[in-house]
């Protein structure tokens, strides 16, 4: 089986940890897990949500690029800074687009990592959580991976690029999620019976 994973990293920065989260996430698993693709889909040309953009019916061509890009995916990965104890705004706004009907996040299974400050991003994890509920994002329980990328031992070098074994060893979540977008696509087909 094919499993293609858009990977969002809620961080615009050149050198961002999270970015570079996704990277490694899709090096390790990438490798360790045949059939499994895991695409950075980037955020940043996303204008601020406006729903006067909506006008006529048609949503502005970045936006729908970006839906076209959820809509084709099986299954989701978030690398998201906690920014003041919530979820980053460019996230926000990127589920907030692809939530403008028809939701394009439905019924798929959803992992998340997070390199963050003093909590690892445990605090924006949880809202990202609550958010995906009315979303019908999925999201797995296990593994949680908080990474502190302000503390030693220096995890990230200065492009963003993980080079902290313990965190790559977390970050291989991958199997997981297989596992569980397996199950929500049996479970979609027994309930269209
Ligand atoms: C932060 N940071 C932060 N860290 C944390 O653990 N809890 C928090 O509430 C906040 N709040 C916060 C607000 C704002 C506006 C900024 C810019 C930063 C720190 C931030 O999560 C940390 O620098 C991450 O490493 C940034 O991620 P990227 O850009 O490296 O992916």
């Amino acid at each position: 089986t094919v499993l293609r994973v858009a990977a969002i990293s809620g961080s615009l920065r050149r050198a961002s940890a999270n970015t570079g989260l996704i990277r490694a996430a899709a090096e390790i698993c990438g490798e360790s897990i045949p059939g499994l693709h895991i695409d950075h889909v980037d955020i940043s040309e996303l204008p601020l949500l406006n729903t006067d953009l909506e006008a006529g019916g048609r949503f502005p061509p970045a936006v729908e690029a970006f839906r076209d890009k959820v809509r084709a995916a099986d299954c989701f990965l978030f690398a998201s800074p906690e920014y003041n104890y919530s979820i980053s705004g460019p996230l926000k706004n990127a589920l907030d687009w692809g939530s403008r009907p028809p939701n394009c996040w439905a019924d798929r299974a959803a992992a998340m990592l997070s390199a963050s400050g003093g909590s690892g991003g445990s605090r924006s994890q949880y809202h990202i959580r609550q958010v995906g509920v009315f979303l019908d994002i999925h999201f797995i329980n296990r593994p949680e991976v908080f990474t502190k990328a302000h503390l030693p031992p220096r995890k990230f070098d200065a492009d963003g690029n993980l080079i902290d074994s313990e965190t790559k060893e977390q970050t291989n979540g991958g199997a997981l999620l297989v596992r569980w977008t397996e199950q929500i696509v049996t479970n979609s087909k027994c309930e269209s019976h």
